[in-house]
């Protein structure tokens, strides 16, 4: 059998450690996924430390060398991670000194795996949080815009209590959902950088705890890794989690958004609503009931919100109640981060495919356009436009619905001039109607009246499309 290899703290500790302790503390099955972060804070110290003299520059490019052989080794897969080193700090550096000798046995001066791993995860989270979760939330924009685009003629009802409200252009709620991911974009932009005001600090040369009594030069090292500052306090960088916390919050906020969006397209896709229609490819059926057509793509959405809510707590009340300085609680902090990145990258990208099949169903949806007197406000704003105040306006329009509903008439456009004018004359004696009221009736005429600014239809809605369109780089 193979001997284990030697632990660092060899002296120290008497007994080598248990296997059940070894399988319980180990953390190299899952922050291997940092190796490259590991490797790049690596290179950047053993660079720093051969700036300062404390390794000279032959010694450097044997470290750096070396690293490099170990990171492309990783990338053909052709690496055999040992769990008894625990953790890909001491995975790296132990093979490192297995291939180089001597010069690796310097790479640590300075340094502690507490200021490494606080690096590393800060690296790891910038890099998912400006790259490839960017992406994807933004590939889930183009793709509302591109629905916005192409149900611009599709007029159909807006909710408030999930009661039918106004008429809005159908592309207006898919424009309403891209600003929410587009606000994502900017919310895990921050998170990447830290939320600090001035660059954030770079946890390397803070060593255990207290920073080092060697020359190091962490400001150096800092200038290494783009946009970061040396820090500020060797205490708090190794012991904070604030970063991990503001990007897993960030991935609860894009979470909650997806999770209310397929709530709202599953509703939409019940026989009972019929307003959208995606592709089968993400639908599912029944074992038992043949006919069915099931939304189980967006009801895992919508659940698996719950996961990230889960991990935001988990990391919240891991944190609590924790004494400043590194504890080894705080590794549990990676397991959380990149589940939550799991959970929500695959979220955002079966999302957007989604989006990108969909269309509102326009010859389900018009034909309901005369439930719910839709149109109510409207007719208010209307004789507002006449100079009536809008509660005696409301008053009336309230009045007309109830005198519809009560002679069983569906819409308020089936009521004669004659019938409008008397309740007017009741409550606003002055104000004559003219058949131009019928203009500010019926679903598709209100949308096209509306010109507040972020509107839901008419001009408004169509200088918010052109503008999106062209910040997100779509033509046509
Ligand atoms: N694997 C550890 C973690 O993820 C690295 C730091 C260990 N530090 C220590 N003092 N035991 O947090």
């Amino acid at each position: 059998m193979a001997e284990a290899p030697q632990k660092s703290w060899q002296a120290r500790i008497s007994e080598a450690t248990d296997a059940i302790a070894q399988k319980f503390v180990e953390s190299i099955s899952y922050d291997r996924r940092m190796y490259k972060h590991d490797i790049a804070g690596s290179v950047a110290h053993a660079t720093m430390l051969a700036k300062v003299g404390l390794i000279n520059d032959a010694e450097r490019d044997a470290i750096i060398e070396g690293l490099k052989g170990i990171e492309r080794d990783i990338e053909a897969n052709n690496f055999a991670f040992d769990e008894s080193l625990e953790d890909i700090h001491m995975v790296v550096e132990a093979e490192l000194i297995k291939r180089i000798g001597e010069p690796g046995r310097k790479l640590h001066t300075g340094r502690s795996r507490n200021d490494q791993v606080a690096l590393d995860l800060m690296l790891w989270i910038r890099e998912v949080a400006h790259g490839e979760l960017q992406i994807a939330l933004s590939d889930l924009c183009k793709a509302f815009v591109g629905l916005a685009e192409r149900s611009k003629d599709v007029v159909m009802p807006s909710f408030t209590h999930l009661q039918r409200a106004q008429p809005i252009s159908a592309g207006a709620e898919a424009m309403a959902w891209m600003q929410m991911f587009d606000r994502d974009i900017s919310r895990l932009f921050h998170s990447g950088h830290g939320y600090q005001s001035t660059k954030p600090q770079s946890p390397l040369g803070s060593g255990a705890i207290a920073g080092s009594s060697l020359p190091i030069d962490p400001e150096f090292t800092a200038t290494i890794f783009k946009a970061m500052q040396a820090p500020e306090s060797s205490i708090e960088r190794t012991a904070s989690r604030d970063q991990a916390c503001d990007f897993v919050y960030a991935c609860a906020m894009i979470s909650q958004h997806l999770s209310r969006w397929a709530e709202q397209w599953i509703i939409y896709m019940s026989t009972e609503f019929n307003f959208i229609k995606i592709a089968d490819r993400y639908t599912t059926s029944s074992s038992m009931m043949p006919q069915k057509r099931n939304p189980d793509m967006l009801e895992l959405i919508r659940g698996r919100c719950g996961n990230v809510y889960g991990d935001l707590f988990a990391l919240m009340t891991i944190l609590k109640g924790l004494p400043i300085g590194y504890n080894r609680d705080l590794q549990e902090d990676k397991r959380i981060v990149f589940r939550a990145y799991d959970t929500v990258s695959s979220c955002l990208t079966m999302a957007a495919a989604i989006v990108n099949s969909a269309s509102y169903n326009k010859e389900a949806i018009e034909p309901t356009l005369d439930k719910g007197f839709l149109d109510a406000t409207s007719l208010a704003e209307y004789l507002v436009t006449k100079g009536v105040p809008f509660r005696t306006a409301h008053h009336i329009v309230g009045t007309l619905v109830a005198r519809c509903e009560k002679e069983g008439k569906t819409s308020l456009a089936q009521l004669t001039l004659e019938e409008f004018q008397e309740v007017i004359s009741a409550h606003a004696p002055k104000v004559m109607l003219t058949d131009d009221v019928y203009g500010a009736l019926g679903a598709k005429n209100v949308v096209k009246r509306y010109q507040s600014a972020g509107a839901a239809g008419g001009k408004p809605f169509e200088e918010q499309l052109a503008a999106w369109k062209k910040r997100l780089g779509i033509s046509g």
